[in-house]
């Protein structure tokens, strides 16, 4: 039996209040520094003062809700996710975290129950990296992770991040402050949905997470010819759409029948001049690999780039690809593994290992404190889409197993 219960109804309702913030048909737009997400950062601040939390924004724009400990000498345990979202996103990915940490730190403050270390609240900023291409930015720049090719990233239209950060109270000529030393947390634990099918069809209520998986992205530009789409004999043709179609349909396969790595995607994709009787003279495709195994990568990264010289020999046109950083994939320890496991058991629920797909702020905390995630299921395994859903039984459950290991870490750790 665990030693308090958390309130459902009421985490369940500033889900909801969250997901009208930047509500729209086509799902959620809260992508990081827009005016929505700012409404949503404003949000979690205000449900943080209210839960007795001191709150500060560090340079990098992360919001933190800190309360002491009885031991203060002792380093702050931290809970939390992120509340930005994809473009046409859903209501739970990283908002389930945020909301679920503040309900953890209601409940304690109603029963007067003080832990001996500090505990953080942390909504990390731009998990998605929608906007500047660079994803994990608050929680990389905590754990100091942040590469200069992320400070100098410019979005689609050449806006740089320094006035980004500035709208939503961090400071980029200081950005290096947010970092946090190793020590500094006891630990970090993220309660999220699963985002893939596997809770869902098992009809497990709580997943442990054993690991978050690597991810290797690129960008890759094709230049042919634009000329006539009317005039031009279909021979002459240098038509840089139809290059990046079949590389969209090889890097397909890279996956789904060589089984190269585990998964691969192509998100993203443009053509210019974007016209219907000229024939495409450039275009490029944004893509990604995922793998635990980091060699899987590596085979994926050469694979694609045969896939290039091809193209650039049978198509005649020039391909350039450019190739962002490589996340690294992050085991989570067997000890954490099993202190989420002791927590879910002693609320009584049943619970399976669970590898993440997905990245989470998570996987970027892991470089300075020992962390653990929780995973609740996604209904139809659905997520990134206005069609995510957790049961709000779901949600209650995760945050109670959340408040159970924060009691548990402060105990032990
Ligand atoms: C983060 O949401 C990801 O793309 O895994
Ligand atoms: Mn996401
Ligand atoms: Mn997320």
């Amino acid at each position: 039996m665990p030693l308090y219960s958390i309130n459902g109804p009421r985490l369940n309702q500033t889900l909801e209040e969250l997901g009208h913030l930047g509500e729209s048909p086509d799902g959620m737009d809260r992508v990081a520094y827009s005016p929505e997400d700012i409404l949503g950062r404003n949000y979690s601040i205000n449900l943080m003062k209210d839960a007795g939390l001191e709150t500060r924004i560090d340079t990098a724009g992360n919001i933190i809700g800190r309360v002491s400990g009885l031991d203060d000498s002792l380093p702050a345990i931290a809970i939390g996710s992120h509340t930005d979202t994809v473009p046409k996103g859903g209501k739970y990915d990283g908002a389930l975290g945020v909301m679920a940490a503040i309900e953890v730190m209601r409940t304690l403050r109603e029963r007067g129950h003080h832990t001996r270390h500090p505990v953080e609240v942390i909504n990390f900023t731009n998990e998605e990296g929608t906007r500047f291409h660079r994803w994990l930015v608050g929680s990389r720049s905590m754990s100091g992770m942040l590469e200069q090719e992320d400070l100098d990233a410019v979005d689609d239209n050449g806006y740089g991040l320094g006035p980004c950060l500035y709208d939503i109270g961090g400071d980029m000529s200081r950005i290096g402050e947010s970092a946090r030393k190793p020590g500094e947390l006891a630990a970090y634990f993220e309660l999220h949905i699963e985002q893939g099918p596997y809770l869902h069809n098992s009809g497990t209520p709580i997943g442990v997470v054993t690991g978050i998986t690597g991810r290797a992205v690129f960008e890759v530009e094709i230049e042919g010819k634009a000329n006539h789409a009317g005039t031009t004999p279909m021979s002459a043709r240098r038509d840089a759409l139809v290059s990046a179609s079949k590389l969209v349909l090889d890097i397909q396969k890279m996956a789904a029948e060589q089984e190269i790595c585990r998964v691969s995607t192509v998100g993203s994709i443009k053509a210019a001049p974007n016209a219907v009787n000229v024939i495409p003279g450039s275009a490029s495709i944004g893509l990604e690999f995922r793998d635990t195994d980091m060699k899987a990568l590596e085979a994926a990264e050469h694979q694609l780039r045969l896939l290039t010289e091809k193209t650039m020999t049978n198509d005649e046109v020039k391909v350039n690809v450019e190739r962002h950083r490589f996340t690294e994939s992050v085991p989570i320890t067997k000890e954490m593994q099993a202190l989420v496991a002791e927590a879910a058991e002693n609320c009584g629920f049943e619970w399976e290992p669970q590898a993440s797909g997905a990245g989470h702020d998570a996987q970027a905390i892991a470089n300075i404190a020992p962390v653990a995630m929780i995973f609740v299921p996604s209904v139809d395994g659905i997520s990134h889409s206005k069609e995510e859903y957790s049961t709000p039984e779901d949600c209650a459950n995760g945050t109670q197993v959340l408040l159970e290991l924060l009691l548990l870490a402060d105990d032990r750790f």
